[in-house]
């Protein structure tokens, strides 16, 4: 059976941000990742690094207070939601699903920052956790869920040529 999680070790902000590169190259337009972990584990400094890997020069930062962010000025579209302050109820009035069902918005990589907020889940995604490591940096732990299209294994190789 293929490879399902992987554990990765950050050590350090660049290393967050490459991390986000990478996937940028890796995932496909329509994919979507669901961030976890505490307040300042590294989900945005991810993103900012998923943002740069789709060519997006604005800087990104948190959307806490307006939720939602659209980068559409560039080939693949990045759709950042922080669902922090919002319940779930408050979620499902947002309809997250039109950024993943591909109809009303082009497929882009929709990263969703504390994605334990929403009331349902895409069908399929990249669910990955950021916690603190003990020593330094953060530990990173990427499962796939439902996501036939990626190879963890290869990815993982892909991680460590780059360091
Ligand atoms: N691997 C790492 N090692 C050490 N520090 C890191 C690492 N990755 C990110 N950081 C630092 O930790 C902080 C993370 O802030 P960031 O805004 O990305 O967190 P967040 O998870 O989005 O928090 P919030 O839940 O408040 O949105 C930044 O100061 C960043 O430089
Ligand atoms: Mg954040």
């Amino acid at each position: 059976m293929a490879l399902q999680l992987l554990n990765l070790l950050l050590r350090d902000t660049a290393a967050t941000q490459k991390l986000g590169y990478l996937l940028g190259q890796y995932l496909s337009p329509g994919a979507v990742i669901l961030l976890q972990g505490e307040i300042g584990a590294g989900k945005t400094t991810l993103i900012q690094g998923l943002g740069k890997s789709l060519g997006i020069s604005e800087p990104i930062s948190s959307p806490t207070f307006t939720v939602i962010n659209e980068y559409t000025e560039v080939a693949v579209p990045l759709y950042h939601l922080d669902l922090y302050r919002l319940s779930p109820e408050g979620v499902s009035a947002l309809y997250p699903e039109i950024y993943w069902e591909g109809l009303e918005k082009t497929p882009g990589i929709v990263a969703i920052e504390w994605s334990e907020h929403l009331p349902y889940k895409p069908p399929e995604y990249l669910l990955l956790t950021l916690t603190y490591n003990s020593e330094q940096g953060r530990n990173a732990s990427l499962q796939l869920i439902g996501l036939d299209s990626f190879d963890l294994e290869q990815f993982g190789t892909i991680w460590k040529q780059s360091e």
